[in-house]
C-alpha cells in the first residue's frame, strides 16, 4: 500500500536509526549500513494506491500507523489502521510507536494500583500517564521542572520534579522510561509483589547502550518475587485499533509539542535528545 505522508512522528528510535548506536542495534537496523536509507517509522497519511491482494483499504482512505522511511512524501505501509476522524494527521502521527509502547508496558495494570512513571513528560511517558489513568490506576509522574504542569495536565495525581525531590514510597508498578536510575534504587520503590518495567535507557555506552540494564534484569529475575520486565515493544495492528478506540472516545489525546517541516528533521531529533520536547514532535512534508 502506497501512502502519501501527511505527518510523521519522531522518537528516540529515530536517533538510534540515523546514528547506528548502540552498535548492537545494527543487527536490527542493518550491517554495515542502514537497511532503510530513509529514517522514520510513525506516520499518518492518505492511501494513494493499493496492491491487488490488499483488502479493507482503498485510495483516499485516511490512515495512521507505521511505514518504511516515513520522513518522505510517500511511504509503503507496514501496519496501519483507519485514522480517527477527530484527530489531525499531526496528532495521529504522534501515536504509533510511543503509545503502543505505553500500552505494552502497562499490560496487566489494574484499577486502584499505584503506578510510578519515570520520564512522564516525554513521548512514551505522556501516553503512559494517560493510559494508566484510563485503566483506573493512581499515577505518579516523574519529570524535570519544565514539564511538571504538563504531566499534571495528562492526569497524574501526583507529580515529582526529580531535580528537587528524591523518589520514595512503594508502587505496584514502576515504569522506568528515562532509564538513568540503578536497578536497586528502582526495586526499593516496588511493593513486594510489584512489577518493574524497564522501558528505555540512553546510557550504557556505544556497544550495547541501555540493553546492559536489561541483562541486569535477566540475572536478578530468578532471585526475587517482584516481577521484572524489559520488553521490546512492537507496533501491532490490534494495539493500534485499541488505541484508535480510546482516541475516538477522547479518553486519551496525543500531546504534540511542535510540528516542523521535513527539512528540520535534524532539529527535531536534537530537541528530542536534549529533553526539550513535551510529549511528541512531528514532521510534515
Ligand atoms: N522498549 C521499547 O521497545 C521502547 C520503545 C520506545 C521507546 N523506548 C525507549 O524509551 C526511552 C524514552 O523514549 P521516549 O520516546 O519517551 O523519549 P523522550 O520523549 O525523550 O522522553 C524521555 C523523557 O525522560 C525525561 N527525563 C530525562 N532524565 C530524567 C530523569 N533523570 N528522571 C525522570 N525523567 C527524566 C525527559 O525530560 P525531562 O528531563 O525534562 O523530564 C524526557 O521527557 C528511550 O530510551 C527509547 O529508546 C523503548
Amino acid at each position: 500500500m502506497l501512502v502519501r505522508v501527511r505527518a510523521a512522528g519522531v522518537d528516540q528510535g529515530t536517533w538510534h536509526q540515523v546514528t547506528g548506536l548502540p552498535y548492537l542495534g545494527r543487527l536490527a537496523f542493518g550491517l554495515p549500513r542502514p537497511r532503510m536509507p530513509v529514517p522514520g517509522l510513525d506516520m499518518a497519511g492518505i492511501v494513494e494506491a493499493v496492491g491487488t491482494k490488499v483488502t479493507g483499504f482503498r485510495p483516499g482512505d485516511e490512515v495512521f500507523g507505521i511505514g518504511r522511511g516515513t520522513f518522505a512524501e510517500y511511504t509503503t505501509a507496514k501496519r496501519i489502521v483507519p485514522k480517527p476522524a477527530n484527530l489531525t494527521f499531526e496528532q495521529a502521527a504522534a501515536v504509533p510507536v510511543s503509545a503502543c509502547t505505553a500500552l505494552e508496558v502497562l499490560r496487566g495494570v489494574e484499577a486502584g494500583q499505584r503506578v510510578l512513571v519515570i520520564g512522564a513528560g516525554g513521548g512514551v511517558g505522556s501516553y503512559a500517564v494517560q493510559l494508566a489513568t484510563v485503566f483506573g490506576a493512581s499515577v505518579t509522574g516523574v519529570c524535570g521542572p519544565t514539564k511538571v504542569e504538563f504531566v499534571r495536565s495528562l492526569g497524574a495525581t501526583e507529580v515529582i520534579d526529580y531535580t528537587s525531590t528524591e523518589l520514595s514510597g512503594q508502587y505496584d508498578r514502576v515504569l522506568d522510561i528515562a532509564g538513568s536510575r540503578p536497578l536497586p534504587t528502582l526495586l526499593r520503590l516496588l511493593t513486594p509483589r510489584g512489577t518493574l518495567v524497564l522501558v528505555g535507557a540512553e546510557e550504557g555506552g556505544r556497544w550495547i547502550g541501555g540493553l546492559s540494564r536489561s541483562f541486569g534484569v535477566l540475572v536478578r529475575r530468578p532471585f526475587t518475587r517482584q516481577h521484572l520486565r524489559a520488553p521490546l515493544s512492537i507496533v501491532r495492528t490490534s494495539d493500534l485499533t485499541r488505541l484508535s478506540e480510546l482516541l475516538t472516545e477522547g479518553r486519551i489525546t496525543p500531546a504534540v509539542d511542535q510540528t516542523l517541516p521535513l527539512i528540520d528533521v535534524p532539529t527535531a531529533i536534537t530537541h528530542l535528545r536534549n529533553s526539550r520536547v513535551r510529549g511528541k514532535i512531528v514532521i510534515t512534508p
